[in-house]
């Protein structure tokens, strides 16, 4: 089963399950597509706050390239929402053909995306969801962020079953679907457990946040802490430094468990500083940009593509990290 698991992981190709149903939006027709001209596409992004994001920008820039039929448009919102909507206005301004963003936050997008619609634009989100009325918007292509949290709290449950465990929790961004679905799973997964769990604070998916807080965390909590769920690697990675100041070992006086699954973390995970890694696959491009395609050309596409995501002990990391593309 090992064997399979990091054989799967090797291939780090992106299977994605079909979910749901629903009918493709015609994309507008100055934005291209039509004859075979170029599709203008909007991309926002949440920012490069994470490994896990470069890869997924780096992704979805090959797949939305001028050499696979694309004209795109590229907007880093720097993790803030006021700059993802500006950048939506300014691409329904501009005629695009469809818009793809990773939304910052999950609330408060319902104006724009009626604007959008208003202005027949299909929007694709890719990587967050949103909590709009699902009519606003064509499709999700995404992880499921829920089943990381499960996954990832599942390890801990089971690790730590009938032993003493005290644990702190370095949540993403606040008010992400990647955060909120994370939290909903991690702890349903140890609901009954004895796990005690002493803090939980953002550390906004970053490395410098995540230093920080963890710094806090030990300074509050000292020695009694023997883990820590990261809800991403940089953030783990982050206070991997704050732990060695401390004069404590990774991985062995605390316990790291961490999603994404990005090199630098599989890295951490097979030299023995983090324990598990449940993956979050961000090479996204190639399923948003074939979803683009068929929206614009009207073909009716799922409301909703899951990437298979796998989870790393320290020997499968050490087999999957030669191969690993991100
Ligand atoms: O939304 C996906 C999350 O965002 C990734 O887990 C994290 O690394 C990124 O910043």
């Amino acid at each position: 089963m090992k064997k399979l698991m990091g054989m799967l992981a090797m291939a780090g190709a992106v299977a994605l399950v079909l979910t749901g149903c629903a009918a493709g939006d015609a994309g507008s027709a100055s934005g291209g597509g039509a004859d075979g001209s170029p599709i203008k596409v909007g991309f926002s992004q949440v920012g490069a706050e994470s490994g896990w994001r470069s890869a997924n920008t780096a992704s979805l820039k090959d797949a939305l390239s001028d050499a696979n039929g694309f004209k795109m448009t590229f907007s880093d919102a720097q993790q803030k929402q006021e700059n993802q909507i500006a950048a939506i206005r300014s691409f329904i301004t501009q005629g695009v053909g469809a818009i793809v963003f990773a939304p910052v936050v999950e609330t408060g997008w319902d104006d724009v995306l009626k604007e959008a619609k208003d202005a027949n634009i299909p929007v694709i989100l890719q990587d967050r969801a949103v909590d709009s009325d699902p009519s606003l918007y064509t499709t999700r292509v995404g992880d499921d962020f829920e089943k990381e949290g499960e996954t990832a709290g599942k390890y801990v449950a089971d690790t730590f079953n009938g032993k003493k465990a005290n644990l702190v929790v370095l949540e993403g961004t606040t008010g992400s679907s990647a955060a909120n679905d994370r939290t909903t799973g991690f702890n349903k997964a140890i609901a009954g457990t004895d796990i005690n769990v002493l803090d939980s604070l953002t550390g906004n998916f970053t490395r410098a946040e995540g230093k920080t807080v963890m710094e806090g965390f030990l300074q509050k909590y000292g020695k009694t802490i023997n883990v820590l769920f990261a809800q991403n690697d940089d953030m783990g990675l982050g206070a991997l430094d704050a732990i060695k100041a401390a004069g404590l070992t990774p991985g062995k006086d605390i316990q790291i468990v961490t999603i994404d699954a990005t090199k630098d973390g599989l890295t951490a995970l097979s030299t023995g500083e983090f324990n598990y890694v449940v993956e979050c696959n961000p090479l996204l491009g190639d399923k948003v940009a074939d979803v683009v395609k068929k929206v614009v050309a009207g073909e009716s596409v799922d409301k909703l593509y899951v990437a298979d995501d796998q989870a790393f002990d320290q020997a499968q990391a050490t087999v999957a990290l030669p191969t690993r593309k991100y």
